[in-house]
């Protein structure tokens, strides 16, 4: 006969979506860590397969170009919010999806009908085989890719504090480069809200906060408080 184990909390999806430099990644990360569960980084799955065309010489420009080479390479995710990973054929893309030249592509690459496409299908079967729950942050987690997720929370700041906590990530903290990373910022997020398919957007019945005023440590508490709060109703 089978057993349940009715002492473990039921799996929880959780979708996280908002524009960089919300505080997204480091939220979903800590969040997944502190609750045992699954942690998806699903814009580091766009910057994959941009990689992926950059490298081999696909004009990204090229919408039918990328359509046509999308279902060639193989991207796998890991879900261990500890150690998030990726790769892509085999060969690890951590670190060289994280370069100027992938961020000024991949809002191309990700408008492409076809690639989202294959990158949601890809989403979806992770999601589902994870055993505790997930945590999936991306920009249309709750919109599109998981509408029946149990929690979906929408994060938010000013274009300002955006635009300091990514320049602080880059390390370059003057205010030249802060004007340039708020512009880029910015036309990240208009290519991203307005493309055809599946643009960034808050879903009707997400949770927004507003990260502006608050640290890492009081955003983590109070996502963990709303998943909590979901769990015991289940
Ligand atoms: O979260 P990020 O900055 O690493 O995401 C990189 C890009 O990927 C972002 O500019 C838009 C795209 N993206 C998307 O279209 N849909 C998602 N669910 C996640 C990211």
């Amino acid at each position: 006969m089978e057993t349940v184990d009715r002492t473990a909390p039921a799996a929880v999806i959780v979708a996280i979506d908002g524009p960089a430099g919300t505080g997204k990644s480091s939220t979903s990360k800590a969040v997944a860590a502190r609750l045992g569960l699954g942690y998806l980084d699903t814009g580091a799955q766009y910057r994959a397969i941009t990689w992926w065309m950059l490298s081999n010489g696909i004009d990204v420009r090229d919408a039918s170009a990328v359509a046509d080479a999308a279902g060639k390479p193989v991207i796998v995710s890991g879900t261990d919010p500890a150690a998030p990973a990726i790769t892509v054929d085999g060969a690890d893309a951590a670190g060289p999806i994280r370069s100027q030249e992938v961020t000024g592509a991949v809002s191309a690459v990700s408008a492409v009908p076809e690639v989202r496409t294959l990158i949601t299908d890809l989403q979806r079967s992770i999601a589902k085989e994870a055993p505790a729950g997930i945590v999936v942050e991306g920009r249309d987690i709750g919109s599109t890719v998981l509408p029946d997720a149990d929690l979906k929370i929408f994060l938010t700041a000013s274009p300002e504090v955006r635009a300091a906590r990514r320049s602080g990530e880059l390390k370059g903290k003057d205010a030249a480069d802060l004007a340039a990373t708020q512009a880029a910022l910015a036309a990240r997020d208009a290519a991203d809200s307005s493309r055809k398919t599946s643009p960034l957007a808050k879903a009707e019945d997400a949770v927004e906060v507003d990260t502006s005023l608050l640290n890492l440590d009081q955003v983590v508490e109070a996502v963990v408080a709303l998943i909590e709060e979901k769990r015991a109703a289940k």
